[in-house]
């Protein structure tokens, strides 16, 4: 079984006005005790017995890139990494350059995630960021001047002011960057931040779920027709170059959180920390837990999830007599398709995945 280690940077220059991760603007005075005590979380796990190899090493944010290459050398330093460990840094590519990228390279890093969202500056900042596109294409360049050839580009789908048009020339300038792996997602308007409260006020128009659905499909033929093949709802890579800590959550493998918010789950217990850097550093400063909370999952709630969130890749879920009824139903409806005994999702069945999911669930409940 693999292990993933999820490293959480809740810090961020700017707050985008989509975003309702847990980031602040206002700490960046706590970023050295916050990575000390990243390390010191790390180390009490080792010395308990409880840091095996990771064969993948993920740092989320927030915006990992605002650390400086010692900050993040310290933290890989006490983990224990397999040989060929996938080692991910979520990045702004406002917040990296030439020499930051070559000394992550040196640290270990191994594979880069840059938050594009768009190329198309009035979409960018109706979305509240502050990058131009340009900086994007001279992060990647730099990322693969440094050695660093797998590399991730996020984009958002769906701002009310983006037409077809704008996400096509998004999709076709990302493409030309030749990244070997693009996460699109349909822009959720979430309640609480900025955008949030401009839709809730009527001031901003929200998301579409019929032009989002148009978007998606445009996503799947150009990015599939450029070599990126679809292998989870959100994510297209070429064969080989699927982000491997993604999957290990998607697969059911055991991961670690560290720093706030993070969230775990081993060996059937699911964990998470305290929300705040401020509560992260004082529970380890005090060698107390920083979990605030956990649950342990019958076994039954264990294969439904493991069910539900395999069932969003392009390996989909066994067929089982529990579920073939409504597997079969919805293959009539075109959502799901059965390839080698698996039910895995169709192009629309993606757009709907969450019914799906549901109903396959409810499809077990009545068999049993
Ligand atoms: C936590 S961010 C990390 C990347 C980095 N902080 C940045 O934004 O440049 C991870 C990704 O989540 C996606 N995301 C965040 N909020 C979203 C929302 N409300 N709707 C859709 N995607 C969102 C964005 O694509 C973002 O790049
Ligand atoms: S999208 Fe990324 S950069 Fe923007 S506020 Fe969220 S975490 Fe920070």
């Amino acid at each position: 079984m693999s292990l993933g280690v999820y490293i959480h940077i809740p810090f961020c220059a700017h707050r985008c006005d989509y975003c309702d991760f847990a980031t602040w603007t206002d700490r960046a005075h706590l970023i050295d005790e916050y990575v000390d005590a990243c390390v010191t979380d790390l180390n009490q796990r080792h010395t308990a017995g409880l840091l095996p190899e990771a064969n993948t090493v993920f740092f989320g944010g927030g915006t990992p890139s605002l650390l400086d290459s010692p900050a993040i050398q310290k933290i890989i330093d006490v983990i224990p990494i397999a040989n060929d460990a996938e080692v991910t840094v979520e990045c702004n590519p406002d917040s990296v350059d030439a020499s930051k990228l070559a000394a992550y390279a040196r640290a270990g890093v191994n594979r880069l995630s840059f938050g594009v969202q768009s190329m198309v500056p009035d979409v960018l900042g109706a979305l509240g960021r502050t990058h131009d596109p340009d900086n994007v294409e001279r992060s990647v360049a730099w990322a693969r001047d440094a050695g660093i050839t797998a590399i991730n580009l996020d984009l958002i789908y769906g701002t009310s002011c983006e037409s077809i048009d704008d996400w096509k020339y998004t999709i076709d300038a990302t493409l030309a960057l030749r990244p070997d792996h693009i996460s699109a997602y349909a822009l959720t308007v979430e309640p609480g931040t900025p955008l949030g409260k401009a839709v809730a006020d009527g001031l901003q128009t929200g998301t579409d779920d019929d032009a989002q659905a148009d978007m998606y499909l445009l996503a799947d033929d150009l990015l599939t027709g450029a070599g990126l093949d679809w292998y989870e709802i959100s994510n297209w890579s070429e064969p080989g170059a699927e982000c491997r800590h993604n999957l290990g959550y998607w697969n059911g493998s055991d991961y670690l959180a560290i720093g706030c918010a993070a969230h775990g789950y081993t060996q059937g217990r699911r964990w998470w920390n305290v929300r705040t850097p401020e509560r992260y550093i004082e529970a380890i400063q005090n060698g107390t837990s920083p979990e605030a909370g956990s649950e342990r999952l019958e076994a039954a709630a264990v294969r439904d999830e493991s069910q539900a969130l395999m069932l969003r890749t392009a390996a989909g879920i066994p067929h089982d007599s529990e579920l073939d009824l409504v597997g079969n139903d919805l293959a009539e409806e075109g959502l799901l398709t059965s390839i080698e005994d698996r039910w895995i999702l169709t192009r629309r069945g993606r757009l709907l995945g969450s019914e799906v999911i549901t109903r396959l669930a409810l499809g077990r409940v009545e068999c049993q």
